[in-house]
Protein backbone atom coordinates (compact mmCIF):
# COMPACT_ATOMS: atom_id res chain seq x y z
CA UNK A 1 0.00 0.00 0.00
CA UNK A 2 1.10 3.31 -0.96
CA UNK A 3 1.25 6.01 2.09
CA UNK A 4 1.24 9.77 1.47
CA UNK A 5 4.79 11.66 1.83
CA UNK A 6 4.49 13.20 5.32
CA UNK A 7 7.37 15.69 6.40
CA UNK A 8 9.12 16.23 9.95
CA UNK A 9 11.50 18.20 11.76
CA UNK A 10 13.24 16.51 13.87
CA UNK A 11 14.53 17.59 17.44
CA UNK A 12 17.86 18.71 16.14
CA UNK A 13 16.20 20.62 13.86
CA UNK A 14 16.79 18.59 10.68
CA UNK A 15 14.19 18.13 8.21
CA UNK A 16 12.77 14.28 6.95
CA UNK A 17 10.51 12.83 4.78
CA UNK A 18 8.72 9.57 5.58
CA UNK A 19 7.29 8.14 2.54
CA UNK A 20 6.65 4.49 1.10
CA UNK A 21 9.48 3.20 -0.96
CA UNK A 22 9.16 2.65 -4.54
CA UNK A 23 10.67 0.77 -7.07
CA UNK A 24 13.10 3.45 -8.41
CA UNK A 25 14.72 3.48 -4.92
CA UNK A 26 16.04 -0.26 -5.20
CA UNK A 27 19.58 0.59 -5.37
CA UNK A 28 19.42 2.80 -2.38
CA UNK A 29 17.51 0.49 -0.21
CA UNK A 30 20.05 -2.80 -1.24
CA UNK A 31 22.94 -0.17 -0.30
CA UNK A 32 20.94 0.46 3.02
CA UNK A 33 20.32 -2.65 3.91
CA UNK A 34 24.30 -3.77 3.13
CA UNK A 35 24.63 -0.68 5.81
CA UNK A 36 22.67 -2.16 8.63
CA UNK A 37 23.84 -5.69 8.39
CA UNK A 38 27.49 -4.51 8.49
CA UNK A 39 27.04 -1.95 11.44
CA UNK A 40 24.20 -2.88 13.47
CA UNK A 41 24.66 -5.97 16.38
CA UNK A 42 21.37 -7.64 16.43
CA UNK A 43 20.03 -8.33 12.89
CA UNK A 44 19.28 -11.45 11.57
CA UNK A 45 21.52 -11.47 8.83
CA UNK A 46 25.14 -11.33 8.55
CA UNK A 47 26.30 -8.70 5.65
CA UNK A 48 27.69 -11.28 3.37
CA UNK A 49 24.20 -12.78 3.90
CA UNK A 50 22.53 -10.11 2.11
CA UNK A 51 22.69 -11.00 -1.76
CA UNK A 52 19.91 -9.04 -2.88
CA UNK A 53 19.91 -7.80 -6.51
CA UNK A 54 18.47 -3.81 -7.18
CA UNK A 55 16.20 -5.78 -9.53
CA UNK A 56 15.17 -8.22 -7.17
CA UNK A 57 14.76 -5.03 -4.59
CA UNK A 58 12.54 -3.26 -6.96
CA UNK A 59 10.28 -6.49 -7.69
CA UNK A 60 9.99 -6.56 -3.74
CA UNK A 61 9.38 -3.28 -3.18
CA UNK A 62 6.63 -3.45 -6.00
CA UNK A 63 5.21 -6.49 -4.25
CA UNK A 64 4.59 -4.12 -1.20
CA UNK A 65 3.19 -1.56 -3.20
CA UNK A 66 0.51 -3.51 -4.30
CA UNK A 67 0.02 -5.31 -1.06
CA UNK A 68 -3.22 -3.65 0.27
CA UNK A 69 -2.11 -4.86 4.15
CA UNK A 70 1.88 -3.72 4.02
CA UNK A 71 3.29 -0.53 4.21
CA UNK A 72 7.37 -0.07 3.67
CA UNK A 73 8.34 2.86 4.71
CA UNK A 74 11.99 4.60 3.93
CA UNK A 75 13.10 7.61 6.00
CA UNK A 76 14.90 10.33 3.60
CA UNK A 77 17.36 13.03 4.41
CA UNK A 78 18.32 15.40 1.87
CA UNK A 79 16.86 12.96 -0.26
CA UNK A 80 19.47 9.91 1.35
CA UNK A 81 17.39 6.87 3.09
CA UNK A 82 18.43 6.82 6.30
CA UNK A 83 15.99 4.56 7.65
CA UNK A 84 13.42 2.01 6.80
CA UNK A 85 10.07 0.87 8.80
CA UNK A 86 7.61 -2.33 7.67
CA UNK A 87 4.58 -3.55 8.74
CA UNK A 88 2.60 -6.37 6.89
CA UNK A 89 0.43 -9.47 8.04
CA UNK A 90 1.50 -12.17 9.50
CA UNK A 91 -0.49 -14.40 6.95
CA UNK A 92 -2.65 -14.10 4.80
CA UNK A 93 -4.67 -17.19 6.09
CA UNK A 94 -8.01 -15.43 7.63
CA UNK A 95 -7.86 -16.66 11.10
CA UNK A 96 -4.27 -15.10 11.35
CA UNK A 97 -4.61 -11.97 9.50
CA UNK A 98 -5.64 -9.45 12.21
CA UNK A 99 -1.79 -9.51 13.48
CA UNK A 100 0.36 -7.58 11.64
CA UNK A 101 4.44 -7.79 12.18
CA UNK A 102 7.08 -4.59 12.60
CA UNK A 103 10.48 -3.98 11.67
CA UNK A 104 12.76 -1.07 11.36
CA UNK A 105 16.03 0.22 11.29
CA UNK A 106 18.42 3.48 11.09
CA UNK A 107 21.46 4.16 10.22
CA UNK A 108 24.20 4.56 12.76
CA UNK A 109 25.20 8.67 12.25
CA UNK A 110 20.78 8.92 12.52
CA UNK A 111 20.49 6.95 15.59
CA UNK A 112 19.48 9.00 18.80
CA UNK A 113 17.56 12.11 16.79
CA UNK A 114 13.78 9.97 17.04
CA UNK A 115 13.22 8.74 14.11
CA UNK A 116 13.06 5.28 14.83
CA UNK A 117 9.97 6.56 17.71
CA UNK A 118 8.59 8.50 14.95
CA UNK A 119 8.63 5.56 12.39
CA UNK A 120 7.02 3.07 15.48
CA UNK A 121 4.01 5.80 16.00
CA UNK A 122 3.83 6.01 12.22
CA UNK A 123 3.94 2.04 11.82
CA UNK A 124 0.99 1.89 14.36
CA UNK A 125 -1.06 4.79 12.83
CA UNK A 126 -0.95 2.77 9.57
CA UNK A 127 -1.33 -0.70 11.06
CA UNK A 128 -4.90 0.86 12.91
CA UNK A 129 -5.61 2.08 9.56
CA UNK A 130 -5.39 -1.41 7.67
CA UNK A 131 -7.51 -2.55 10.38
CA UNK A 132 -4.93 -5.07 12.15
CA UNK A 133 -5.77 -5.35 15.32
CA UNK A 134 -2.24 -6.23 16.93
CA UNK A 135 1.46 -5.92 16.23
CA UNK A 136 4.17 -8.25 17.01
CA UNK A 137 7.87 -8.00 16.62
CA UNK A 138 11.16 -10.05 17.94
CA UNK A 139 13.94 -8.47 19.37
CA UNK A 140 17.37 -9.06 21.34
CA UNK A 141 17.33 -8.71 24.96
CA UNK A 142 20.33 -6.93 24.69
CA UNK A 143 18.75 -4.32 22.09
CA UNK A 144 18.18 -2.39 24.87
CA UNK A 145 17.40 0.97 22.92
CA UNK A 146 14.82 -0.69 20.39
CA UNK A 147 13.22 -2.54 23.37
CA UNK A 148 13.09 1.04 25.30
CA UNK A 149 10.84 3.02 21.66
CA UNK A 150 8.82 -0.26 22.08
CA UNK A 151 8.13 -0.53 25.44
CA UNK A 152 7.34 3.50 25.25
CA UNK A 153 5.01 3.09 22.24
CA UNK A 154 2.79 -0.31 24.83
CA UNK A 155 4.36 -3.23 23.15
CA UNK A 156 4.09 -5.63 25.91
CA UNK A 157 6.51 -8.75 26.33
CA UNK A 158 4.70 -11.72 26.30
CA UNK A 159 7.93 -14.61 26.24
CA UNK A 160 11.72 -14.83 26.19
CA UNK A 161 12.95 -17.96 23.56
CA UNK A 162 16.27 -18.21 25.09
CA UNK A 163 19.14 -18.74 22.73
CA UNK A 164 17.16 -17.65 20.12
CA UNK A 165 19.86 -16.77 18.01
CA UNK A 166 23.27 -18.10 17.82
CA UNK A 167 26.76 -16.08 16.60
CA UNK A 168 29.33 -17.12 14.82
CA UNK A 169 31.82 -16.70 17.84
CA UNK A 170 29.78 -19.54 19.53
CA UNK A 171 27.63 -16.91 21.86
CA UNK A 172 24.12 -17.33 22.06
CA UNK A 173 21.06 -14.16 22.43
CA UNK A 174 18.15 -14.61 23.26
CA UNK A 175 14.84 -13.44 21.94
CA UNK A 176 12.16 -10.99 23.47
CA UNK A 177 8.31 -11.51 21.86
CA UNK A 178 6.45 -8.13 21.93
CA UNK A 179 3.02 -7.09 21.33
CA UNK A 180 0.93 -4.46 21.05
CA UNK A 181 -2.67 -4.60 21.24
CA UNK A 182 -4.16 -2.01 18.40
CA UNK A 183 -7.87 -2.02 19.82
CA UNK A 184 -7.76 -1.20 23.58
C1 LIG B 1 16.84 0.53 17.58
C2 LIG B 1 16.73 1.72 16.61
C3 LIG B 1 15.61 1.47 15.62
C4 LIG B 1 16.46 2.99 17.41
O1 LIG B 1 16.26 4.07 16.52
P1 LIG B 1 16.65 5.57 16.93
O2 LIG B 1 16.24 6.46 15.83
O3 LIG B 1 18.05 5.62 17.37
O4 LIG B 1 15.70 5.77 18.21
P2 LIG B 1 15.17 7.13 18.85
O5 LIG B 1 16.19 8.19 18.64
O6 LIG B 1 13.79 7.39 18.39
O7 LIG B 1 15.03 6.72 20.38
C5 LIG B 1 16.09 6.22 21.11
C6 LIG B 1 15.57 6.04 22.53
O8 LIG B 1 16.43 5.13 23.21
C7 LIG B 1 16.83 5.72 24.43
N1 LIG B 1 18.11 5.13 24.77
C8 LIG B 1 19.34 5.49 24.34
N2 LIG B 1 20.26 4.66 24.86
C9 LIG B 1 19.58 3.77 25.62
C10 LIG B 1 19.98 2.64 26.41
N3 LIG B 1 21.25 2.28 26.53
N4 LIG B 1 19.02 1.92 27.06
C11 LIG B 1 17.72 2.26 26.94
N5 LIG B 1 17.29 3.33 26.20
C12 LIG B 1 18.22 4.05 25.56
C13 LIG B 1 16.84 7.21 24.14
O9 LIG B 1 16.78 7.96 25.33
C14 LIG B 1 15.57 7.34 23.30
O10 LIG B 1 14.44 7.30 24.13
P3 LIG B 1 13.48 8.57 24.40
O11 LIG B 1 12.95 8.98 23.06
O12 LIG B 1 12.42 8.04 25.29
O13 LIG B 1 14.35 9.62 25.01
C15 LIG B 1 18.08 1.92 15.86
O14 LIG B 1 19.10 2.01 16.81
C16 LIG B 1 18.41 0.83 14.88
O15 LIG B 1 17.94 0.82 13.77
N6 LIG B 1 19.25 -0.13 15.28
C17 LIG B 1 19.68 -1.19 14.40
C18 LIG B 1 18.56 -2.07 13.90
C19 LIG B 1 17.69 -2.57 15.01
O16 LIG B 1 18.16 -2.92 16.10
N7 LIG B 1 16.39 -2.62 14.73
C20 LIG B 1 15.42 -3.13 15.67
C21 LIG B 1 15.39 -4.61 15.53
S1 LIG B 1 14.05 -5.32 16.46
Amino acid sequence: MRREPSRHTLKEGSNITIRSLSPQDAHAVVAFMLEIYTTSRYMVKYPDEWTVTPRAEAAYIRGALEDPHRVLLGVFHKGNLVAMGDVFEVSKRQRLSHRGTLSLAVALPYEGRGIGSLLVETLIEESKKMKFEQIELTVVTENKVAIHIYEKYQFIPYGTLKRGMKNRDGSYWDLLHMVRDLEG
